[in-house]
């Protein structure tokens, strides 16, 4: 087994974090920031390929106004600010999910990040920002369906791999590995399609003490499963010599 070429982690638990300090669950969402800057520079120094981050879900609007726009600020502070290191890096960003919702500077910042990193040739980062798995299955759906209405496409023409082809992660390959912090067992609207095979790593860490010697500890791990995608072991073994 190499190492996972696509991996996804739901960032959970800044709020818990900084309520166990005392202190304003916005407290947590800036340290998880700090965390999310050494997790996205370890994985591009040890050559993962593409790393999609849970930053923001279609359900997270739901939150109290003020966290909400909390967040948007961090995360556009955090791509300005970042911007120059990501290009020292050769990370190329994108980002997964309805960006017509976000806000207008927040889009902007998008825009920019994307344009000033299109580039760069090592790790693909991609944010998943107002993103749910469901919502990008029905435009998926929607767009392959708009394309046969119009000519362009025959329905026999659609089998998993246009419709992969088609998800907003592509040229991302299907996801490897999917980590989730802080104990919750869930997979919350995430990479849906795109992790019908990953091993799913739980770990009751919360997000804000999650560190590299873990994420090292979870590669390993990864490493050592076996992954046979539904055939039996001789299928998928290497030969000895
Ligand atoms: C979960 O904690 C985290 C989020 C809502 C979004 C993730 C955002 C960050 C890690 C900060 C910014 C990230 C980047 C990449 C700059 P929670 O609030 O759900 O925690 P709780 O479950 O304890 O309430």
């Amino acid at each position: 087994m190499t190492k996972p070429k696509h991996v996804g982690i739901i960032m959970d638990g800044n709020g818990r974090w900084a309520q166990l300090r005392g202190r304003p669950r916005t407290f947590g969402h800036i340290k998880g920031a700090r965390v999310a800057k050494k997790v996205i520079s370890a994985c591009a120094e040890m050559g993962i390929e593409n790393l999609t981050l849970y930053a923001f879900s279609t359900e997270n609007w739901l939150r109290p106004e003020q966290e909400v726009a909390f967040l948007m600020r961090l995360l556009g502070r955090y791509l300005k600010r970042e911007t120059e290191n990501l290009l020292a890096e050769n990370i190329r960003f994108s980002v997964i999910g309805n960006v017509a919702s976000l806000p207008k500077e927040m889009r902007t910042v998008v825009q920019d990040t994307i344009s000033a990193t299109q580039h760069c040739t090592g790790m693909r980062l991609i944010f998943a920002l107002s993103y749910g798995s469901r919502q990008e299955i029905v435009a998926t759906t929607k767009a392959l369906a708009l394309k046969v209405q119009n000519g362009e496409l025959e329905v026999s023409d659609i089998d998993e791999s246009l419709f992969s082809m088609n998800l907003s992660t592509h040229p991302a390959p299907d996801l490897d590995l999917m980590i989730r912090t802080s104990g919750e067992q869930r997979v919350s609207n995430f990479l849906l399609w795109q992790s019908a095979y990953s091993e799913l790593y739980f770990t009751r860490t919360l997000w804000p003490d999650f560190n590299r010697t873990e994420l090292e500890q979870i590669f390993a791990y990864f490493l050592s499963r076996e992954r046979r995608f539904g055939q039996v072991t001789e299928q998928y073994e290497q030969p000895s010599h």
